[in-house]
């Protein structure tokens, strides 16, 4: 099988790649801006990598469509602080473009495996959220925090129209707060927009005060992303055709934990580790309204359990990590990746990566296989 992977350097992408070409036999195509999680993989010959973007190398992405079995668009903006700072960003990236390639895969008749989100169920009442019995509950137009959800929720019932017309076959996966190792990279902490797992750690590191919003009493279910990825696994099996035109939650209902909780937790693990017990500093722990940390457009989530039967059934899959080794392995794997950072100021990938957008043309060595034919 052929797989293409748009945003394959992302937190998911590198994740499934190093998983397929572990235990697969599959080739995996990828696009990104850049290539520093790929140490690990960029030099197997069943990996074929181009630097570049999708929204600017268009003719390399379709005639990847066109050759490629399986595509998985996972291209988007995903935090957010950022839907509230730059919405019209996330329209065009998360909507427009990915929208071009859901079209692509209609033209060409390619399976797509498209990244829903847990986002989606927005602000539903509902105790767990049922892929599909939940409504989709957004807030007002002028809290602009729901566009992402929006822009998601609109490819999902496109890409539901095309396949139900029997013109896409399509699989709908919606993660939910996966975690692990690269989440996010830390330069986006430091200004202080990730998502809350790796601001936590970074705010830890950095000895700065970590921030619940509103008194942190909003819930997620925190899910570890060797699990997913062990769904993501299944999902592109897919044996007997068992998730054809299906949506599915990929979510740890077990892992259920406070923001609150999750900061006590989080300072807790970074206080016992190895090369920390004996700081003289720690972060403490303080309250900020939404309002001051994001701003006028958000609005938030309180809680967010998936129901999992569906993945239970059609996939035989079970998220195994519990929350606390979820964590302790993200937090340590954090550790590890901030000493390297600190030790390499003239690592040549990582000044490339805080350098310019990728032109797809600046590292053709690491191209391997088919060159771009427009
Ligand atoms: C995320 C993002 O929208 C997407 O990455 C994704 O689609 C989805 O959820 C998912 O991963 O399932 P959210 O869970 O709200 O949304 O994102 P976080 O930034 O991780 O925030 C979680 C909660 O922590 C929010 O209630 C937020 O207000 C709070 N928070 C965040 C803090 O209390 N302090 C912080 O410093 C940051």
């Amino acid at each position: 099988m052929k797989i293409l992977i748009l945003g394959v350097n992302g937190f998911i992408g590198h994740h499934l790649t190093q998983r397929i070409l572990d235990t697969t036999d599959w080739s995996v195509y990828g696009m990104d801006l850049a290539f520093d999680r790929l140490e690990k993989v960029i030099h197997n010959s069943r990996f074929h990598f181009i630097e570049g973007d999708v929204s600017i190398n268009r003719e390399w992405v379709e005639y990847h469509v066109k050759k490629c079995d399986v595509i998985i668009p996972l291209v988007a903006i995903a935090t957010p602080k950022l839907y509230i700072t730059n919405p019209l960003g996330v329209f065009d990236l998360d909507f427009e473009m990915n929208l071009n390639i859901v079209k692509q895969c209609v033209r060409y008749k390619k399976r797509i495996v498209f990244p829903s989100t847990s986002e989606v169920y927005g602000a539903s009442p509902d105790p767990e959220f049922k892929e599909d019995e939940t409504f989709l509950v957004l807030g007002p137009i002028h809290k602009e925090r729901w566009i992402y959800a929006c822009c998601k929720q609109l490819l999902d019932r496109v890409i539901y129209a095309y396949g139900t017309r029997g013109h896409l076959e399509f699989t709908l996966f919606r993660p939910f707060n996966w975690i692990g190792s690269r989440l996010d990279s830390l330069d986006t902490a430091k200004e202080g927009s990730s998502r809350v797992v790796t601001q936590f750690i970074a705010e830890l590191l950095m000895k700065r005060p970590l921030s619940l919003v509103d008194g942190g009493y909003q819930k997620r279910c925190f899910t570890f992303v060797d699990d997913g990825i062990d769904a993501l696994m299944k999902i592109l099996e897919n044996k007997e055709d068992c998730c054809k035109n299906q949506i599915i939650n990929i979510g740890n209902p077990g892992n259920e934990c406070s923001i609150r909780d999750l900061a006590l937790l989080l300072k807790g693990i970074f206080m016992a580790h190895p090369k920390h017990r004996d700081d003289k500093v720690f972060s403490e722990i303080i309250e900020r309204s939404s309002d001051s940390y994001y701003g006028k457009g958000y609005q938030d989530i309180y809680t967010r359990k998936p129901n999992i039967e569906k993945a239970e059934m059609l996939l035989g899959w079970k998220p195994r990590v519990g929350l606390e080794e979820s964590l302790k392995n993200t937090l340590y794997a954090f550790i590890e990746e901030n000493e390297n950072l600190a030790g390499a100021d003239e690592h040549p990938k990582i000044k490339h990566r805080k350098g310019q957008k990728g032109s797809g043309m600046d590292i053709e060595n690491l191209v391997q296989g088919d060159p771009f034919t427009p």
